[in-house]
């Protein structure tokens, strides 16, 4: 299989998830996002911040983002099916506050052209891309577009996590490695650990880290 064969099959591979299961019973579904919306809070950032959501699937996150009256946000997913699930969901009234992206994070094309991020947010998403060339091409993209005292949340499975996600082999980090991946430009404003109990009842270690980016 060659490479571009790889990723077309990734992408069918997600459009399948979110083809077979309703939004509340995929794996990772969280009713209410509510450490990521504390730790947002902490970011302080206006309404007008331009927030991108990387690898967002249908997640609750932009609903309640879009509640607390953000107006810039950017919904990227790998798979097309996610995205419709999510952009049928969001009131037609909500709707021009919010872009939607479809493109690959570890083979990006359209992301290529994204700049002044006030936040990166991830959760559950990096952990997939195991080949140092996927996680390089991803890190590096955060660096080039994410702003000068910009943000960046990183939520993934934590080393002591589990092994796979939706069939998939997974890559586990620890706050370090975050650090180490991103480099001296972010600095750590909080990290910790959180279990996720998904909807099957299965109990799901994640560190979530949150850097802020240098003046
Ligand atoms: C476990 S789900 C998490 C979804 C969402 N972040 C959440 O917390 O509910 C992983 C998501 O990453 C997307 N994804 C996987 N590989 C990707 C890639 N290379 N580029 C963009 N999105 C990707 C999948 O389609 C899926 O929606």
């Amino acid at each position: 299989m060659d490479k571009s064969e790889g990723r077309v099959d990734l992408k069918k591979h997600w459009d399948k998830a979110y083809e077979n299961s309703p939004t509340e019973k995929l794996g990772w579904f969280e009713g209410v996002p509510t450490l990521s919306l504390e730790l947002i809070a902490q970011c302080k950032l206006d309404a007008s911040a331009k927030i991108f959501v990387a690898g967002a699937g249908s997640s609750t996150l932009i609903d309640a983002l879009l509640k607390l009256n953000y107006t810039q946000l950017i919904a990227n997913d790998i798979s097309s099916e996610a995205l419709d699930v999510l952009k049928l969901r969001i009131p037609a009234a909500d709707q021009k506050r919010l872009d939607y992206v479809i493109d690959d994070l570890t083979n990006p094309t359209v992301l290529k052209d994204l700049t002044n991020i006030d936040l990166w947010y991830d959760r559950a998403v990096v952990h997939f891309f195991l080949k140092e060339v996927e996680q390089q091409t991803y890190f590096n993209l955060i660096k080039s577009t994410v702003k000068k005292g910009g943000f960046v949340l990183l939520a993934a499975f934590a080393l002591d996590g589990a092994k796979k996600c939706c069939g998939l082999d997974v890559f586990r980090y620890n706050t370090q490695m975050f650090q180490d991946r991103l480099g001296d430009d972010f600095e750590l404003v909080s990290t910790q650990d959180h279990t996720y109990i998904n909807p099957f009842g299965d109990t799901r270690p994640y560190v979530y880290t949150l850097f802020q980016r240098k003046e």
